[in-house]
């Protein structure tokens, strides 16, 4: 793949189908879709459906729903998609290697009454950390990476290129679906001269409204926005990421034909209809501790592996710095945290002892966004990943009514791998 372009090396990467992004798997809401995974890597891997309520043996998660594929091997996966949305397919086998080498793609589920729009874009955002000569450098996993902020890269990429430019129209209305598929960096995007609405978080309806700010996209998080293209004809703007203080950098820039496609964008509501995700019973609901803890910085001194107290130096010898409850995990498979009655009601508090970000994602499920720091969220917003901010306590709140085991795990691949996942049990 030419990720960087000319004068610079092509990229040898890992793909599906020879292609980075995978290719876009676009159905309608209620569709069945069957895709077979054909391994022809030199080692084991899986696919998860990021986001999509699927039945847990269709879940991609080795040894906890299925057998890893080996290489030669073939796994087929078939499921429903209850939601609309925008949602996306990646490795869970050594995803912080496999997802780094370019593995994974979206997968889009369209309404049953789509967005009029004049055009309907997706943006995957990708991160590499690329030598001299544009290949991968191959430090996977490293101690450094695991026990900070993870893996974040030096080239961002948008659909597998570093983009110069997004060709646009006057008065066009774009929805754009935006995908963070890095291993662990978060985006902080701000579209000069234009006033993006959110439509959809994760997949799931917002209500429209302006961000307030940067757009903020954790690893493994989607954002849908209506773009209305309302500058003159010729004109150019910069799309930034400042997430990282210091380190801003113009994503690409928006550039305007010299011919509008008319004199200003629909004004149009662009309100979406709910997805039948079950609202949980808040009166009702069990409440489950979910604590952070480890990396540098942080305050833990050991934590329980496969049952045993070991202290952090002997984890940090096995990779492990990180800990949810007191728990590194190792491997896949987990004592579960909690078991939940199918159909019951939870609500999981989740505290962030530690100094580093992290973007929780609950498998199987979607939640509500409750409240962060005790404040109620302005739009109680549906999602499957919510992102943690260093010493924030945020509750979340879901039906557990899909039965099986379930991974609850950082999406900083990194901090995964350093031990921050656990499961639970819907019974
Ligand atoms: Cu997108 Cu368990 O992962
Ligand atoms: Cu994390």
């Amino acid at each position: 793949m030419s990720l960087v372009g000319a004068p610079h090396p092509a990229t040898p990467v890992w793909a599906y189908n020879g292609q980075v992004p995978g290719p876009e798997i676009r159905v309608r809401q209620g569709e069945r879709v069957r895709i077979v995974l054909d391994n022809r890597l030199s080692e084991d891997t899986t696919v998860h459906w990021h986001g999509v309520r699927v039945p847990n043996a269709m879940d991609g998660v080795p040894h906890l729903t299925q057998p890893p594929v080996g290489p030669g091997e073939t796994f087929s996966y078939e499921f429903e998609c209850l939601d609309a949305g925008t949602f996306w397919y990646h490795p869970h086998r050594r995803s912080f290697a496999q997802v780094g080498r370019g593995l994974y793609g979206p997968l889009i589920v369209e309404e049953r009454e789509p967005l009029p729009v004049d055009r309907d874009v997706t943006w995957m955002l990708g991160d590499w950390r690329l030598r001299k000569d544009a290949s991968i450098s191959d430090d996977f996993g490293n101690l450094h990476d695991v026990s900070h902020a993870g893996r974040i890269g030096n080239t961002v990429t948008v659909n597998g290129v570093v983009s110069d430019v997004f060709g646009a129209r006057s008065g066009e209305r774009i929805r754009l679906r935006l995908v963070n598929a890095a291993n662990a960096r978060v985006f902080g995007l701000t579209f000069e001269g234009h006033r993006p609405q959110v439509v959809a978080l994760d997949g799931h309806p917002v209500p429209p409204h302006e961000p307030g700010g940067r757009i903020v996209l954790g690893p493994a998080m989607r954002v849908d926005l209506v773009l209305d293209m309302v500058a003159r004809p010729g004109s150019r703007f910069k799309v930034v990421d400042s997430f990282y203080k210091g380190l801003e950098y113009r994503l690409l820039d928006l550039v305007y034909a010299d011919t509008p496609l008319r004199d200003a964008p629909p004004d149009r509501p662009v309100n979406l209809a709910p997805n039948p995700v079950a609202e949980p019973d808040l009166a009702a609901a069990q409440r489950h501790e979910v604590v952070l803890q480890g990396g540098m910085m942080g305050m833990m001194t050991a934590a329980r592996i496969h049952g045993e107290v070991v202290d952090l130096r002997a984890m940090t010898r096995q990779g492990l710095v990180w800990a949810i409850n007191g728990v590194a995990a190792v491997g896949h498979v987990h004592e579960p945290m909690a078991m939940m009655e199918r159909g019951s009601s939870h609500i999981l508090a989740v505290t962030n002892e530690t100094a580093w970000w992290h973007p929780m994602h609950l498998h199987g499920h979607t939640f509500w966004v409750l409240s962060r720091n005790g404040q109620p969220t302005p739009h109680r917003e549906w999602q499957d990943t919510v992102l943690v901010a260093p010493r924030e306590r945020v509750e979340i709140a879901f039906v557990a009514d899909n039965a099986g085991d379930w991974m609850v795990h950082c999406h900083v691949l990194e901090h995964q791998a350093g031990g921050m996942m656990g499961a639970v049990r819907v019974l």
